[in-house]
């Protein structure tokens, strides 16, 4: 029987360039500001809070076959892989704490979802079933952000929606090295073990849990527009809030790419760089880093 390398039509190309930038951001004039719709907000900050810890855990997963890499190119592309993804928490961290904490209390979310994802479910989940099993869910869950990323570079969505330029940098910052590193964890994953089941399995998890933790953090952030702290009313616009929910499910965004992804990442022989996404990465990464160089 064929194995995953074996089922491949193209011999793995692999991202050109995985540099580990470190961009300063305070996002001081960002607190207090609405730079996009009430949804799309809230959305992005559902995310935020998911990003820091759930990024240590791909951190993590892959770390613990560092040891075990053979391919040199893939094991100097995991130490990038590591750095790129601790300033991407860093910078998630920065920003949860100074805008979203300016306008929410984020504690009681981050510390229910440190406590039951990876306390309690990454710890037994691997107890029962295997390190491999998290590096499995780390390589899922880099398809769904690169395939989120691509979507937000390729098609203008970030520059479309977003108008502060601190904001619109920091996502696509972040996005362009999703699609720089996107093949990392896959890749370690088939030198550890190509089994196709675990690969499935990996996803399997990925699929539930992903949608769950960003869905729970969203409440968490719609509950406390609704009821406002200090007992005000509410200055959340329903109606505009549920039209622009309507329209980002429309525009081809992560809600309608979800299910696209998992059935791409399911195709016997798939492999993360057959998207070769990496020019548009680059470009914008040149953007950024032209107007970092600006404020220097
Ligand atoms: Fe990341
Ligand atoms: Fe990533």
């Amino acid at each position: 029987m064929l194995n995953e390398k074996q089922m491949r039509n193209t011999p793995t190309k692999r991202s050109p360039r995985i540099e580990v930038r470190k961009p300063q951001w305070s996002f001081s004039e960002l607190v207090g500001q609405k730079p996009r719709s009430d949804f799309g907000r809230m959305m992005f900050g559902a995310m935020s809070l998911v990003f820091p810890e759930g990024e240590r855990f791909f951190i993590r997963s892959v770390k613990y076959f560092a040891a075990q890499i053979n391919d040199k190119s893939l094991a100097a592309d995991v130490k990038n892989f590591i750095g790129q993804e601790a300033q991407h928490g860093k910078l998630h961290e920065t920003f949860n704490k100074a805008v979203l904490g300016h306008e929410y209390d984020i504690e009681p979310f981050l510390k229910w979802y440190k406590t039951n994802m990876f306390d309690f479910v990454e710890a037994r989940a691997t107890e029962l079933l295997g390190e491999k099993l998290a590096l499995s869910v780390t390589a899922a869950a880099e398809h769904f952000t690169a395939t989120w990323a691509a979507h937000g570079l390729s098609s203008g969505y970030l520059e479309q929606h977003i108008k502060n330029q601190d904001l619109l940098d920091f996502m696509q910052w972040h996005a362009a090295e999703e699609i720089e590193h996107k093949h990392v964890a896959f890749d370690v994953l088939q030198e550890i073990d190509d089994s196709y089941l675990l690969r499935v399995a990996g996803m399997l998890f990925c699929a539930v849990l992903l949608p769950f933790v960003i869905s729970a953090a969203f409440v968490s952030l719609a509950a406390q527009a609704l009821q406002p702290r200090s007992g005000q009313a509410s200055n959340l616009d329903i109606f505009a809030f549920f039209r622009d929910g309507v329209a980002e499910g429309r525009n081809g965004s992560i809600f309608t790419s979800f299910v696209p992804a998992i059935i791409e990442y399911l195709k016997p022989g798939f492999h993360p760089s057959d998207h070769d996404d990496y020019a548009v990465a680059q470009k914008v990464v040149e953007g950024i880093e032209r107007r970092m160089a600006q404020v220097a």
